[in-house]
């Protein structure tokens, strides 16, 4: 969990009693259109690998929605294997973007085109961490797909190949991203009310 808009380390405020839809201020992004944006993004894959088998390579928890929508757009051969990662807390760490693998891929990407698969996009460090490691493990190639991206947030700059929406600095959840753990199962991206989180802030 991530407080985006706030702090990345920022404890969830839970007190409240959690209306999945009535919390949300504003839909950003409507199931319809991250539906359509997800097809673009399959088609363009597809043609960019075109006679290549990939593997997509999905950063839980976040991105599960998106992986599984994603993987269902693409029309070339592909393996998908999963990671979770959590950052280190504090904010003496915040900006030094260590990362602890909680769960690591399950078979090997040696000489593999590997496509890593995001929700989001904020400070980067996850990223960068995560590109590293991956680089050490030797695919054919690395490139990197998420749906959102929040350039007003980024501490480091990682080149991203493929980007579904590029998002203002606003705290999102649903379709994936949560808060406290919870808003992930709405179908759209929507924007939290502030009175949610702002005892948090
Ligand atoms: C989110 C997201 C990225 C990371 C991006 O994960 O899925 O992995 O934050 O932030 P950054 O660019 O500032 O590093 P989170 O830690 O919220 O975990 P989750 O996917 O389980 O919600």
């Amino acid at each position: 969990m991530r407080a985006r808009g706030g702090s990345r380390h920022d404890e969830p405020d839970m007190s409240h009693t959690v209306n999945l839809q009535a919390d949300v201020a504003d839909v950003l992004l409507s199931e319809e259109r991250i539906r359509e944006r997800v097809h673009e993004l399959g088609r363009q894959i597809s043609h960019d690998y075109a006679g290549q088998r990939i593997t997509l390579v999905s950063v839980l928890k976040g991105s599960l929605p998106f992986m599984a929508d994603l993987m269902r757009e693409i029309d070339i051969p592909l393996r998908i294997d999963l990671m979770e990662v959590s950052s280190y807390g504090g904010a003496s760490t915040e900006s030094s973007g260590l990362v602890r693998i909680l769960k690591d891929l399950s078979a090997s990407i040696a000489g593999e085109q590997v496509l890593l698969v995001e929700d989001i996009i904020d400070t980067g460090l996850t990223l960068n961490y995560l590109v590293r490691y991956l680089r050490g493990k030797n695919p054919a190639s690395l490139r990197i797909c998420t749906l959102l991206d929040k350039p007003a947030r980024r501490l480091v700059d990682i080149p991203v190949d493929y980007t579904g929406f590029t998002i203002p600095d606003q705290f999102v959840v649903g379709y994936g991203l949560d808060y406290g753990e919870l808003y992930r199962n709405l179908r759209f991206v929507g924007v939290l009310r502030p009175e949610v989180y702002s005892v948090a802030d």
